[in-house]
């Protein structure tokens, strides 16, 4: 009898849902929740690029375009990476539907079944859960955590990278952590995958919200690789630019592995929207000074919210140098998801649980701080009552 189930198929039932969304979901739609669990800012895009979108809109702009996105967006994002890590040709720039997107394209271009991909964690759960779409093998390996900060045992790492790894997800700074990859890492772990024909995928979505120098540019493998490196970074105009809801993201590859690509988004997207493209090609070109700006307000929330974090007894936290989250242990979580439905329950506030982000976050919640200092201290009070203190 051939099977009658109308179920998905099994790989797709064994995916794991997010606990961020069963957290949001109890308390959506209350009015007087104050939410932090999503990783987006509390503003709209900047003027400037909503405008070139309608412009965009407005000239017609409403037709397919290329697969690999329109030319002034390769060569406006060609010419901003190479500014920033080194010589890069727009033959090296796919333009994808979302950071999201560039994510599972570059994993249906490189990983196929029963591939054994080693990914660090904990993580934003997306990267995880892509591999074993495609019937790959996600193995996990942990950041190990202290109050000095998410520290990256290289020399397990490179144990775990073994000959048979078809590639390795690194994304840093790192949602939720914070951590960030230092060049010597980078360097270490470059020459370890040469040697073994390993990949590497860098998801770069907050590379440019870095606290740690004036360029808020975060060290990235592609300023130390070669073009013959077995190297792809993914990006995204939702985060340094603030377009979460535009859906517009990059890959920068080799060129060998362009036209692999181009027919991989033929056949989940064919194109990114036309006027989208148009608006990120002002994003680039004209948006240096708002992604500044942006970093410098992450930077403030951020210094704010730890330093009254700190003062709460028995939270564990340590500083993210990067991205937009506070990842902390406090009592009462080692359960994180009952904690913040709990939470939200009781107080309105909502966090994301550690747990929606693999084991190693279980005991931790997290808090996106892309919000004003009024909302942060908002937050606050009400993490406060729920603790007990005045
Ligand atoms: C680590 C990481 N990579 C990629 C993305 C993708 O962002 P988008 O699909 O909005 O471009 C996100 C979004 O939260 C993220 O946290």
């Amino acid at each position: 009898m051939p099977s009658r189930s109308l179920s998905a198929r099994e790989a797709v039932q064994q995916l794991n849902s997010s606990t961020i969304r069963e957290v949001a979901n109890a308390g959506m739609g209350r009015k007087d929740v104050v939410a932090f669990w999503f990783g987006e800012p509390d503003q709209v895009t900047p003027e400037f690029i909503r405008a070139a979108a309608v412009d965009a809109l407005n000239a017609g702009d409403t037709f397919y375009t290329q697969n690999l996105g329109i030319t002034p967006l390769r060569e406006a994002i060609a010419d901003y990476v190479s500014a920033l890590h080194g010589q890069t040709s727009p033959d090296n720039i796919a333009v994808t539907n979302s950071g999201m997107s560039a994510l599972m394209i570059t994993t249906q271009a490189l990983v196929g079944p029963g591939d054994r991909v080693v990914i660090v964690t904990p993580l934003w759960p997306n990267l995880v859960e892509i591999p074993k779409i495609l019937g790959a093998e996600s193995v996990t390996f942990p950041l190990t955590f202290s109050t000095d900060g998410w520290n990256l045992d290289m020399e397990r790492l490179l144990t775990e990278l073994t000959p048979d790894t078809r590639a390795v997800y690194i994304n840093s700074p790192n949602n939720p952590t914070g951590w960030t990859i230092d060049v010597e890492s980078q360097r270490a772990i470059l020459e370890h995958c040469r040697r073994h024909g390993i990949w590497i995928l860098a998801d770069d979505a907050y590379e440019r919200l870095y606290f740690g120098n004036d360029a808020g540019l975060a060290p990235s493998f592609l300023g130390i690789a070669e073009p013959d490196d077995r190297l792809v970074s993914t990006n995204t105009f939702s985060k340094a630019w603030q377009m979460t809801g535009w859906r517009l993201g990059w890959i920068v590859l080799p060129r060998e592995l362009a036209p692999g690509v181009a027919t991989l988004i033929e056949y989940n997207t064919s194109c990114a929207p036309g006027f989208i493209q148009s608006a990120g090609v002002t994003a680039i070109l004209e948006g240096e000074d708002a992604v500044l700006q942006f970093n410098a307000r992450l930077k403030r929330a951020r210094d704010f919210l730890m330093e009254q974090l700190a003062q709460l007894p028995e939270v564990e936290t340590s500083l993210p140098s990067g991205a937009m989250y506070a990842f902390f242990r406090i009592p009462g979580a080692q359960d994180s998801l009952e904690f913040c439905k709990n939470l939200v329950n009781s107080t309105g506030l909502g966090l994301a649980p550690g747990i929606a982000f693999g084991p190693e976050g279980e005991g931790f919640v997290r808090w996106c701080f892309a919000a004003s200092e009024e909302r942060l201290a908002k937050g606050l009070e009400r993490l406060r009552l729920a603790r007990g203190m005045p």
